[in-house]
C-alpha cells in the first residue's frame, strides 16, 4: 500500500513569523493518517524543522546538481539535508519557466538529491496550448522519461502531476481528465521500474483547496497533493490533510 502523502509549496512567501502556521497545523493535525510535508523558502527550512521536530517532515523547493562549488546564490542537496529538509521538490513548472530548467536538468538535480538521501518530488505538467493540442501525454510522458533518474523507486522518488493552467488559477482538471493523466504516469512507470512502479506515489497540484480535495483524493492513482496557495494557512491546509486522512 502506497502511504498517502500531502506536501504543501510555500513557494516565495513566508517570513519568521509565518511558522505560528506550523505550530498550528500540527496542533490540529497530531497524528495524521497520512504523511504531511511543508516545503518552505529555503531561509525557513531550518527553523521549520526545529519546530517540526519530525511530528511532520520538512523540503526544500529547489537543489543545484552539483555537490558544491562557485555556483552564487544557489543551494546543494547535501546543503538542504543540512539544514533539516528529507525531501526536495525539482522540476516545479514555475522553475521550469523562471530559470529554463530543462529536464535532463531536473534529473541531474534529482541525481544529485537521491544521492543525499533526500526523496524528490519531480513535478510534471502540460501547458493549456499544449493541452488544447491534445499534446498532454505526450508531454507528459517526455517530462516523465527524461526527469527521473535510473535509480528512482518509490521510497525516494514521488511524482507529481501539475498542469501549469490548473496552478493559481482556481481551475482544476475534470476528475476524468485528473485520472487520465495518473493512471498514463502508472502504466508508464510500470513500464520502466516493473514491480516497483506501483510503489511511487503519485501527487496531484494545481488549486487544491479544502472544498475539492476528497473528490480528487478518492480519483484513481491519485496519492495525495502538492498544495500551493492552501497550504500557507494552518486551517486550509489542515482540512485538505483531514480529507485525506479521513
Ligand atoms: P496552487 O495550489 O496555489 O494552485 O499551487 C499549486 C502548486 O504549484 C504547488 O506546487
Amino acid at each position: 500500500m502506497r502511504r498517502k502523502l500531502v506536501a504543501g509549496n510555500w513557494k516565495m512567501n513566508g517570513l519568521t513569523a509565518s511558522l505560528a502556521e506550523v505550530e498550528a497545523l500540527i496542533a490540529a493535525h497530531p497524528a495524521p493518517g497520512c504523511e504531511v510535508l511543508l516545503c518552505p523558502p529555503a531561509t525557513l527550512i531550518s527553523a521549520m524543522a526545529a519546530r517540526a521536530a519530525g511530528r511532520i517532515a520538512v523540503g526544500g523547493q529547489d537543489c543545484h546538481m552539483a555537490a558544491a562549488g562557485a555556483h552564487t546564490g544557489d543551494i546543494s542537496a547535501a546543503m538542504l539535508r543540512d539544514a533539516g529538509a528529507s525531501h526536495v521538490i525539482l522540476g516545479h513548472s514555475e522553475r521550469r519557466a523562471d530559470h529554463a530548467e530543462t529536464n535532463a536538468m531536473v534529473r541531474a538535480k534529482a541525481e544529485a538529491a537521491l544521492s543525499e538521501g533526500l526523496v524528490a518530488l519531480i513535478c510534471v505538467g502540460e501547458t493549456e496550448a499544449e493541452r488544447d493540442a491534445g499534446e498532454t501525454l505526450a508531454v507528459i510522458g517526455r517530462q516523465l522519461a527524461e526527469s527521473t533518474p535510473d535509480a528512482a523507486t518509490g521510497a525516494n522518488t514521488v511524482i507529481a502531476y501539475e498542469p501549469v493552467w490548473a496552478i493559481g488559477t482556481g481551475r482544476t482538471p475534470t476528475l476524468e481528465q485528473i485520472a487520465e493523466v495518473h493512471d498514463f504516469l502508472r502504466a508508464e512507470l510500470a513500464a520502466r521500474f516493473g514491480a516497483e512502479g506501483a510503489a511511487f506515489r503519485l501527487l496531484y497540484g494545481g488549486s487544491v483547496k479544502p472544498g475539492n480535495a476528497k473528490e480528487i483524493f478518492a480519483t484513481s492513482n491519485v496519492d495525495g497533493a502538492l498544495v500551493g496557495g492552501a497550504s500557507l494557512k494552518a486551517a486550509d491546509f489542515g482540512a485538505i490533510i483531514a480529507a485525506l486522512a479521513g
